[in-house]
């Protein structure tokens, strides 16, 4: 019995991870599995309402579930930051979820900016290091509101937590057994204390790991890399801030927000898995919005749960839809309704 927290969240949270929910359902009654499900209602109305972001019992609770299924956080009523620091970065830091696993994977049918570039060329995983780095809110402020005004924000790297984000990299590059190559992203040309610390770990590392190649490129260059050869990459490992923002432009490469899921995992705990493309306030109850990222997030969160049939069930019924049903990706272009999508998946999974 599989205990599933479930925090729908803001805007178009509910809508899809109701959709993933009916795919749960039916994907355990082919696999044979059970789960109890216990929602959270954290969000911005909630805030709105009674001044709550998270309580502390909340991350208590969190704690005694195996994983959760997190639809989204940001609502245009409340100003940002006070959600996203609140909910969804308090839950990562204290439930110490220190990887950020972001499959980046062209599925047939779907449209992709990169001419050229098919499923054959698209398909690896970002590792981002998920608690450290400029998130951990080191720094402040000196005199604030003045002319003379200082504003410090510190990139804090831990042996201990660049090193054990490497080792995750290494391990899964391992398991997903495809070109086994594992790439560290960073700027070792200019930030030569944080990235000289993550390379001689990534180096330290890589001995115990003969079968694994390894590379390293800039994440500048990575920007550059993604567009013209995504072909190069398997996984690549970074920290932080880089890896946020290279896997924006992953999520554009695979097909956009429409699709893109990630992880955040803690190997030894409780893990959370997303759809990552936020709230989509604007189209907040119009049954439009794509419901296939937080269904490929509760396909990364049943393997987390060592249901690989049932992930790979999943994952097939999504290449069905992008491959042979939807017109497109983007909210109001599927040529369904959400609920018409999530229906259709909860189907293929049985098959
Ligand atoms: C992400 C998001 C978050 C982040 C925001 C919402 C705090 O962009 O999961 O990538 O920056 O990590
Ligand atoms: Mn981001």
């Amino acid at each position: 019995m599989y205990k599933i927290g479930v925090m729908p969240g803001d805007g178009t949270g509910p809508e899809v991870v109701r959709e993933a929910l009916k795919v749960l359902e039916s994907v355990s009654e082919v696999e044979n599995f059970k789960y109890e499900l216990t929602h959270y209602d954290f969000g911005g109305d909630r805030y709105i309402a009674t001044g709550e972001v998270l309580p502390d019992s909340a991350i208590d609770e969190f704690r005694l579930q195996d994983v959760i299924l997190l639809g989204a956080i940001g609502h245009p009523d409340v100003k940002p930051g006070i959600l996203e620091k609140g909910i969804l970065l308090r839950t990562r830091f204290e439930l110490d979820q220190y990887i950020n696993l972001r499959p980046v994977k062209l599925y047939p049918g779907v449209y992709t900016p990169i001419k050229d570039k098919g499923p054959d060329e698209i398909d690896f995983v970002v590792v981002r290091e998920n608690t450290e780095g400029l998130y951990a809110g080191a720094g402040g402020f000196l005199k604030k509101g003045t002319a003379d005004e200082v504003a410090v924000q510190e990139s804090i790297n831990t042996r201990k937590g660049v090193e054990r984000c490497i080792r995750f990299a290494f391990e899964y590059t391992r398991e997903r057994n495809m070109r086994k190559n594992l790439t560290l992203c960073g700027k070792t040309n200019v930030l030569t204390y944080a990235f000289d610390l993550w390379e001689r770990a990534f180096n330290e590392v890589a001995t115990e790991y003969a079968d694994v190649t390894t590379d390293y490129a800039h994440v500048d260059a990575i920007c550059m890399w993604f567009v013209k050869n995504p072909e190069w990459f398997d996984v690549i490992v970074t920290d932080n801030m880089f890896g946020d923002i290279i896997t924006d432009l992953g999520a554009m490469i695979q097909g956009g927000m429409g699709i893109a899921a990630g992880g955040n995992i803690n190997p030894e705990g409780v893990s959370m898995f997303e759809p990552i493309g936020g709230s989509a306030p604007k189209y907040t109850g119009m049954n439009i919005i794509n419901p296939l990222a937080a269904i490929s997030a509760l396909q990364l969160l049943l393997e987390n749960l060592g249901e690989k049939a049932a992930g790979a069930r999943i994952e097939k019924a999504v290449i069905t839809m992008t491959g042979e049903k939807l017109k497109g990706l983007a909210a109001g272009k599927m040529g369904y309704s959400t609920s018409e999508v999530g229906d259709m998946v909860a189907e293929l999974v049985k098959r």
